[in-house]
């Protein structure tokens, strides 16, 4: 089949290079000059793990392309998707719908013949009926069907999610449109991945319920942490002792400094408002939202207490800054407040990370970049660990402990054993251990 991928950022890159996987021509496009032009020549401007490969191979198979000509690439499409960004928009939190509405009115303006528009950027319940308004004004003459089908992609892991799904979920209240769509991941039937298709609303809106969800699943673990830290016990066997139970499942319980990222922030705000508008507010979510906030900045305190209750003067050596591993991505990451936090407080940051530097540079100021973990911690008066890359997880103690000014350990990802790292000299925080 014919897909045209609008907006090639992190999801319709990754969608549109899987689709050319599957066998099916795909066009993505992008407004962006400088993005379309890198991937002309062969360069992918973020970093996913395998990507690089996928989008080279389908390259030469001559079934995937890139242009910045919509028209062009929505002529004569079966299916075109949606996915330009949906921010949270400056003020209220409400997703800023601006591109997909733009979007639609291109893509409506462009189509030659009967078509699916199908919306992939997470959207707020009702989006659906908006593009179909703007489609059906546009180009009243032409049968433009309008579905939603939310990606489900963790970063860093965006390709298997999309190749091995746990589902597939795809919202349209016209069933020759349902059809279509499903028949683009028709190569996933053969691994049983289920479909389920229901009305559009139900789609948008299981999306951000999905993320709403796992996002207060972590925060739950999360303030077990801290309680566990208060009553001496592990959150780590807590988290296992509970995650056996399948009706809770093990996933997702991983204490930390709380999350970020693109999704979790701007969808769990999203789902709060929308849920405002409709009357039927989502209290558990807006907790959630305020318990995650405040975190991220408790993180700073609690390395300053590891310090001693003092950084004024301190070299502060920090490990990760992107939002999790595998990924160059720092939107919402926790290590931007948990800086801003020790700045605040007087102290220097250095910091290491695997790739997320450049993309931290425009984001962080007055922050000094180590070209490695040892480089990092030399000198200073504390290690963080505030992004759990594998680089991380077999450290060298015993060099650590000699390139440091003091040798204080603080795990926001639990990556160590206490007692090995305390058996190495270390004073040690972790999150939620005794
Ligand atoms: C996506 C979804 O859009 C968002 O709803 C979801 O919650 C997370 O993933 P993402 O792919 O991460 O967003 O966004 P981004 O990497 O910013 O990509 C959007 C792309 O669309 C950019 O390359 C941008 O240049 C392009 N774009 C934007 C257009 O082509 N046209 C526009 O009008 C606006
Ligand atoms: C998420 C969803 O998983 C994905 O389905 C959706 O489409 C987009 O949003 P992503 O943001 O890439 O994916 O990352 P994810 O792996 O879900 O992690 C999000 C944040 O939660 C990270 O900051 C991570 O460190 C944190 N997290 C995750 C925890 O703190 N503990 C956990 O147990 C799991």
């Amino acid at each position: 089949m014919r897909v045209a991928m609008v907006g090639a950022g992190y999801v319709g890159l990754v969608s549109g290079a899987c689709f050319a996987d599957f066998g099916h021509t795909v066009v993505c496009v992008d407004t962006a000059p400088e993005k379309i032009a890198a991937l002309k020549a062969g360069r992918i401007p973020i970093y996913e793990p395998g990507l690089d490969a996928l989008v080279a191979e389908n390259v030469r198979q001559e079934r995937l392309t890139f242009t910045t000509n919509l028209a062009e690439a929505v002529a004569g499409a079966d299916a075109v998707f949606i996915a330009v960004g949906t921010p949270s928009r400056r003020g209220d939190g409400f997703a800023d719908l601006t591109y997909v509405h733009q979007a639609a009115r291109d893509i409506a303006a462009a189509v030659t013949g009967p078509t699916v528009v199908v919306t992939k950027s997470t959207v707020p319940v009702g989006t659906g009926d908006e593009v179909e308004r703007i489609v059906r004004e546009v180009r009243p003459g032409i049968a433009i069907a309008v579905a939603s089908n939310p990606e489900f992609l963790r970063e860093g892991a965006a390709i298997s999610d999309f190749k091995r799904p746990d589902r597939i979920v795809i919202g349209a209240d016209d069933p020759a449109a349902a059809a279509v769509v499903s028949e683009l991941y028709r190569p996933l039937y053969l691994n049983h991945a289920p479909i389920l298709v229901t009305s559009r609303r139900t789609a948008e809106l299981t999306k951000y319920a999905a993320n709403a969800f796992l996002a207060t699943k972590i925060t739950f673990i999360n303030e077990i942490a801290d309680l566990c830290e208060q009553v001496g016990a592990d959150v780590q066997e807590v988290a296992r002792g509970i995650g056996l139970d399948n009706r809770i499942g093990r996933k997702f319980l991983h204490a930390g400094p709380g999350y970020g990222g693109s999704c979790f922030p701007k969808d769990t705000l999203a789902l709060v408002k929308t849920a405002q508008d409709a009357g039927s507010p989502v209290r558990l979510v807006e907790t959630v939202v305020a318990v995650n906030d405040q975190r991220k900045r408790a993180m700073a305190r609690k390395v300053v207490a590891a310090c001693g209750g003092a950084v004024r003067g301190k070299r502060i050596a920090v490990l990760g800054l992107t939002f999790k591993p595998n990924t160059d991505d720092m939107r919402e990451a926790p290590s931007l407040a948990i800086i801003a936090g020790l700045q605040d407080a007087g102290a220097a940051v250095v910091a290491y990370d695997p790739e997320g530097v450049e993309q931290a540079r425009a984001l962080l100021a007055g922050v000094d970049y180590a070209a490695d973990p040892y480089a990092c911690a030399q000198g200073a008066h504390a290690l963080v660990i505030v992004t759990e890359w594998d680089a991380f997880r077999a450290l060298d103690l015993r060099r650590l402990h000699g390139a440091m000014a003091e040798p204080v350990l603080v795990d926001l990802r639990n990556v160590y054993r206490p007692e090995d790292v305390r058996r190495h000299g270390f004073t040690y925080a972790s999150i939620g251990r005794p």
